[in-house]
């Protein structure tokens, strides 16, 4: 049997939050790979830690992707939120339209009562391109914001699944894979040991703010992200960790 197997879900998350460092971890049953509902679980727990550590004037940085998509869903009106602001954490990094910081932003908005910025920078730019862009008064407005952020709410992606969701190359996912990446956040690829070891070429949060932040909520799910789960945690900024039973047992029997 899997190491894991006889605890409930109380002492898994005690038990992963000995093992990742993080100071907060909630598991939801199931296994987000192989249940839709439990996407919806982990949506509902993100909304309402959100609703928790919310306080007046906050800015909240939001990235894309379907985990905090379900938050998103889950969130609803509350006065807490009125002077809140949710900014996108970076451009559309290769997202359908459904799953972009921009849209995920606005939506959490319209769902509370806040107010949303977005940051219109397009994936994958060429470095003169993005030199225009960060001149922008819009976009360093934007910056600047991002870079006040006390929360910041996001997913984590195993990096192999996330870039062939941004379309890679077969070439440019050899060299992913060769330069050992494990898992993906804000555009940032990391290895094992939680080194960046690639980013994409785009404008937004970056991660020495991310270790600014007061708050930063992880929502990541799934058996399949275990290993980036891990991977990303070496980073030490998370004060909460929300993710399910799939990726909680796999976790704790590496
Ligand atoms: O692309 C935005 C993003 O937040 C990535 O940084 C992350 O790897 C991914 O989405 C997570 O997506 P999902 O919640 O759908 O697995």
């Amino acid at each position: 049997p899997m190491v894991g197997e006889l605890f409930g879900l109380t002492d898994l998350a005690e038990r992963l939050q000995r093992k990742l460092g993080i100071a907060e971890v909630i598991v939801v049953s199931g296994n987000a790979d192989q249940s839709p509902w439990v996407k919806e679980e982990l949506g509902r727990v993100g909304a309402r830690v959100l609703k928790q550590v919310i306080s007046e004037g906050d800015i909240v940085a939001v990235t894309g992707g379907s985990s905090i998509a379900s938050v998103a869903k889950h969130l609803s009106p509350s006065a807490a939120f009125r002077s809140v602001q949710f900014v996108p954490a970076r451009g559309g990094l290769g997202e359908r339209v459904e799953l972009q910081a921009n849209t995920l932003a606005s939506a959490m908005a319209a769902k509370t009562g806040a107010t949303y910025r977005l940051l219109h920078v397009p994936d994958r730019l060429h470095p003169e391109a993005l030199q225009t862009l960060l001149k922008e008064p819009q976009v360093q407005d934007v910056l600047s914001l991002l870079g006040e952020a006390r929360i910041v709410l996001h997913g984590i992606g195993d990096a192999m699944t996330m870039a062939k969701r941004r379309n890679y190359s077969e070439d440019e996912l050899q060299e992913l894979e060769a330069a050992g990446a494990v898992s993906e956040a804000f555009g940032y690829y990391f290895d094992e040991a939680g080194v960046t070891v690639q980013r994409m070429p785009t404008i937004g949060l970056q991660l020495e703010e991310v270790h600014k932040a007061e708050k930063v909520l992880s929502i990541a799910g799934g058996e399949s992200k275990a290993k980036a789960i891990l991977s990303f945690a070496k980073q030490s900024c998370q004060n909460v960790l929300i993710t399910d039973e799939g990726a909680a047992r796999s976790l704790l029997s590496t």
